[in-house]
């Protein structure tokens, strides 16, 4: 069968390629793709934009495509599923209405509060003197946030009271358009982050293994958030069984609450939750679909065929699925950037990719493409470098020397990813001593 990939960054690459592994894909195409779907082996790139509905559900009728994996959220958030599915194709990503879950962390709030999911306590505002008052009311930490998509900007962890109010002024001066005209204003969460990918057919929900990204772009975690410079799978933060508890007090609640508004939500359902100190799971976010780069680092370690996952929750049979088959190995994926991402940075660089791929290590494309049978960088994040091994270490320094090999002049890439295990391994280790 052949499917189509809405979208062109490192996800896609992966998503592309993870489908081809499946005995069952002819062909896939990439709608618009990158350098990387354009070398892929199977895959072939049509060049059009993510808004054209039309053009894209054209292409899937005259391909006869089995399905369309949309990637990115802006086309779910503007009805891209809604306009294939009109037209009788199999879409994995849901519909306008499900995808504010993302679109609008307002809606999302509502959603979570009536559900009783557990969640940051928040309030939603309107205009930017009754958001200051409640910031100075209720002191720092906190955290603002634009109502709508704000390609990852919109967020502002406020470490002082001042900071808050100037994410506030900022956010209600226009800064992010429509997105900003509400701000929610939350309570302060600490601990780690995880990031459990969850597919649904609307009717049964099955969490992907759970992963951590980097969203930082300094090493040690520093500087602006970008969108993510790295990730790993499965995370030792997340254990069977506190996946279990995610699976109960989360995902299954939310999706029962997504029907009980009418939606039918099929595609990813991306828990993005905070680990209290207290060893809770809370979320902070949803988004509705895959994450970029964790889904660089979690579909190399999937077994069960992606089609098959895919089809079962468009045809809305996914209870009728063996559970998911996994690879018991770990999985690191560490992103190479344009130096200067995610401030300004130069695009047309070229890069050479030598032989830094090998039977457990993939390159994949975000940011490029093949200009003169050439791979030059178009965009900030340009590779992500996963690999595969028995363990974390081996993992990392199967990426970092893969990394070794490229010709990439002008990149920069973290040198830190998944310090985070280490730390926890050593806490672990510590713990275990004081017993
Ligand atoms: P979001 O787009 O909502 O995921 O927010 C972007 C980033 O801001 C998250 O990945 C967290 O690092 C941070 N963040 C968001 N909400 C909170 C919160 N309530 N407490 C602490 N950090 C947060
Ligand atoms: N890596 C974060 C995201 O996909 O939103």
């Amino acid at each position: 069968m052949k499917a189509i990939v809405v979208g062109s960054g490192g996800r896609e690459h992966a998503l592309a390629w993870a489908l081809l592994r499946s005995p069952n894909i002819k062909e896939i195409v990439c709608i618009p793709g990158n350098g990387g779907t354009a070398l892929l082996s199977g895959c072939r790139n049509i060049s059009m934009a993510l808004n054209e509905a039309d053009g894209i559900a054209q292409c899937a009728l005259v391909n006869d495509v089995a399905f369309v994996v949309i990637g990115p959220e802006q086309p779910l958030a503007e009805g891209l599923a809604d306009a294939l599915r009109s037209k009788g194709i199999k879409v994995f990503g849901p519909n306008r209405d499900g995808a504010q879950i993302e679109a609008s962390k307002a809606w999302a709030k509502d959603l979570m509060a009536k559900a009783n999911i557990p969640t940051a306590a928040a309030a939603v505002f309107t205009d930017a003197e009754d958001a200051i008052a409640y910031v100075q009311k209720q002191g720092a930490p906190i955290v603002a946030k634009a109502d709508g998509l704000a390609a990852g900007k919109g967020v502002t962890v406020a470490m002082a009271v001042e900071e808050a109010i100037a994410a506030i002024e900022s956010a209600f001066s226009g800064r992010f358009g429509a997105a900003g005209e509400r701000v929610v204003i939350e309570e302060f969460l600490e601990g780690q982050e995880v990031s459990v990918l969850a597919v649904t057919d609307g009717q049964t929900i099955r969490p992907l293994l759970p992963a951590q990204d980097h969203k930082q772009i300094g090493e040690g975690d520093t500087g602006p958030n970008t969108g993510g410079m790295g990730a790993y799978a499965p995370t030792p933060l997340m254990p069977p069984e506190l996946l279990n508890r995610v699976q109960k007090e989360i995902l299954e609640p939310t999706l029962s609450a997504l029907q009980s508004k009418g939606i039918d939500y099929r595609g990813v359902l991306y828990a993005g939750l905070i680990i209290t100190p207290a060893g809770d799971p809370k979320v902070i976010e949803f988004n509705c679909r895959f994450g970029d780069p964790e889904t660089q680092a979690v579909l190399p370690l999937l077994e069960t065929p992606l089609d098959e996952i895919v089809l079962a929750c468009c045809e809305q049979r996914l209870q009728d699925l063996p559970p998911f088959r996994w690879r018991e190995a770990a999985s690191a994926c560490v992103v190479m950037a344009a130096e200067g991402y995610p401030g300004v940075y130069k695009k047309g660089l070229s890069i050479a990719l030598n032989d830094a791929e090998s039977e457990d290590t993939v390159v994949f494309h975000a940011g490029t493409q093949i200009s003169e049978g050439t791979i030059k960088s178009t965009g900030g994040r340009v590779l992500g470098i996963s690999a595969i091994a028995p363990n974390f270490q081996s993992a990392l320094d199967i990426a970092y020397s893969a990394i070794n090999k490229i010709d990439f002049p002008g990149s920069y890439y973290r040198r830190d990813i998944g310090h985070r295990i280490n730390a926890l391994q050593k806490s672990d280790t510590k713990s275990a001593s004081v017993e």
